[in-house]
């Protein structure tokens, strides 16, 4: 019996396999499958061609025979509390960025059927290419890109600088940005809406289970397009949000997001939603809980606009600002500089304040002014990538409604990979362990999830997908270290290795020093832990042969 629930600890995702088992046993129809494309019955019929997997049916036959189907989730249920191990690690599953597959809301999806059939189809598809064009334009590198050819893993690099630099002459297109008419709104609809609706969905999933109190009263969605970030902060809140405002340049854009409003179930109707052209500049406006801008800060003409956007959405924001760009080296080059702007700010502001006698007073000023990352950086100093030839993105898998298959052309995927990059900024001070976080007790989490959410703050993330080997894992985390987990470190953080992904929070330290290529320069002091973990991190050869230059100098 346990193989079949190792079969599906494994390989399916608990929803799917409980979908799947109820499925199976009630003839309806599958509702938690991420699909309504006719590539669902094809799946299924392949599925059942498979050896194994036919196995697998035949014992869950078995087991199902026996006992009613609740008795036998009962006991799926009873076995996974019994054997804890089977599992990932409740830190590990706190730190996880896997999320599945996201599908957009029926009512959305319906909604954007209905308001574009009324155009041609042909249209749309040409348009939704001239979109596609403007976005592929702006994934080349920049050749003013500062980037030196030192992989931080593997060291300098011969191979990879000759071909950076043809790609670079290869690729030198300047960006060319779209101007947002009606055409081009009915395009974004039906051939961008889900792309940049799924990482939206993963980056405020992340925020709810990352500050699990914060229920934001109101939000701004900066360049809101189709109101794709509050249809997704309304989702994730659970209709909680009671205000809205949606700031977007382009008429056609309101006018599509005010139509798919209209579409929206009664019982769950947004009720306060503004929409505006222009972001007012003026210091004293109404703030907000949330501050969003999604795939909009490289639509902005230049550096200097850029940058005093960015300035009036942080003085927006009560509490949280969000940024997703697309997860190419330019988009990263926006949110890395984005982020050093807010740190900087934050830490000049730090500076005239601690002139502040009264030590409540710095306090409060310090809570008001300060600035930190909540994710993805487990750090708030400079960003180690800034200066690779790797940029920090994640990929988010989205479900491919009918229509956006057919504005790509294409029959038989409906799914795609929509890669972003983001950051979280919140106002006040990072966060302290009050007991030293060791690889011991992130071994044996806490239950008390107060606990994780002030532990992650100090996990590594995992930029690279894991590589994972016989009996180890090979893991690449910021601060840009290697570390290998290997099977003898513990069931605990082997295990969660192993089922660890791409753009998780990583709870374990690994058992040998990690390699580290580049060390992190902070804007705000070093703090002791990160001194004594920079210590702990020293490849072993690299420490000998100091104590033995040292001794040598001694004598
Ligand atoms: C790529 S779309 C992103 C839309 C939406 N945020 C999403 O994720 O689906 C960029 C949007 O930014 C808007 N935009 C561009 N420049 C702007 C500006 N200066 N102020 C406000 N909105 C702007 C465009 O009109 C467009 O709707």
């Amino acid at each position: 019996m346990s193989s079949i629930f190792r079969f599906f600890g494994q390989r399916l995702p608990r929803f799917k396999y409980n979908a799947f088992i109820r499925h199976h046993y009630d003839n309806s129809s599958i509702t938690n499958f991420p699909t309504k494309s006719p590539i669902k019955e094809e799946y299924f019929d392949n599925l059942t061609k498979d050896k194994a997997f036919r196995q697998v049916l035949d014992d869950i036959n078995k087991v199902l025979s026996s006992a009613s189907i609740n008795d036998s989730l009962r006991k799926i249920e009873e076995y996974e509390e019994d054997n804890p191990y089977v599992r990932k690690s409740p830190a590990a599953i706190f730190g996880t960025k896997r999320i599945g597959w996201v599908i957009l809301p029926d009512w959305l999806n319906e909604a954007v059927l209905e308001i574009v059939k009324e155009h041609d189809k042909e249209m749309i598809k040409h348009d939704a290419n001239r979109i596609y064009q403007s976005l592929r334009s702006t994934t080349g590198y920049d050749p003013k890109f500062d980037v030196d050819f030192k992989d931080p893993i593997m060291g300098p690099c011969k191979s990879a600088r000759n071909a950076f630099k043809r790609f670079v002459l290869e690729n030198e297109v300047k960006p060319h940005v779209l101007e947002y008419g009606t055409r081009e709104a009915m395009a974004y609809i039906a051939g961008y809406l889900p792309i940049s609706y799924g990482p939206i969905f993963n980056v405020l999933t992340e925020l709810k289970s990352r500050i699990p109190d914060f229920s934001p009263q109101s939000v701004m969605d900066f360049g809101t397009g189709p109101g794709t970030a509050i249809w997704v902060s309304h989702n994730i809140w659970d209709k909680h949000v009671p205000n809205f405002l949606g700031i977007d340049i382009s008429e056609s854009m309101l006018r599509t997001a005010e139509k798919l409003l209209s579409f929206q179930p009664k019982e769950d109707r947004i009720k306060n939603i503004e929409f505006k052209r222009y972001l007012s500049y003026e210091p004293h406006q109404l703030k907000h809980d949330l501050v969003i801008s999604a795939f909009t800060l490289n639509e902005l003409p230049n550096d200097n606009i850029r940058e005093t956007v960015l300035e009036s959405l942080w003085n927006r924001t009560n509490d949280l600002l969000v940024l997703i760009e697309n997860g190419t080296p330019a988009g990263f080059k926006i949110i890395a500089e984005a982020r050093k702007r807010i740190l900087n700010i934050n830490k000049q502001n730090n500076e005239v304040e601690s002139t502040i006698d009264n030590l409540e007073d710095e306090i409060k000023s310090i809570t008001k002014h300060g600035a930190h990352v909540v994710a993805p950086c487990p750090h708030d100093g400079i960003c180690p990538l800034v200066k690779s030839r790797n940029w920090c993105h994640f990929s988010q898998r989205i479900n491919r409604p009918l229509y956006l298959m057919q504005t790509k052309n294409v029959k038989n995927h409906n799914f795609e990979d929509s890669k972003y990059c983001y950051v979280i900024l919140r106002k006040g001070q990072r966060p302290k362990l009050l007991t030293e976080f060791t690889s011991t007790n992130a071994d044996k989490p806490s239950d008390n999830k107060r606990d994780l959410t002030v532990e992650a703050y100090h996990w590594s993330r995992l930029v690279m997908p894991p590589m994972k080997r016989s009996a180890h894992v090979v893991l690449d985390y910021c601060y840009i270290e290697r570390g290998i987990i290997p099977k003898s470190q513990g069931k605990v953080p082997y295990r969660d290795a192993r089922k660890s992904i791409w753009g998780d929070l990583f709870p374990h330290e690994p058992k040998k020093p990690a390699v580290r290529r580049h060390a992190p320069q902070y804007i705000e002091q070093v703090d002791v832990k990160s001194k004594e973990k920079d210590k702990v991190r020293i490849p072993s050869g690299q420490r000998s042969s100091k104590k033995i230059n040292n001794k040598k100098r001694e004598a």
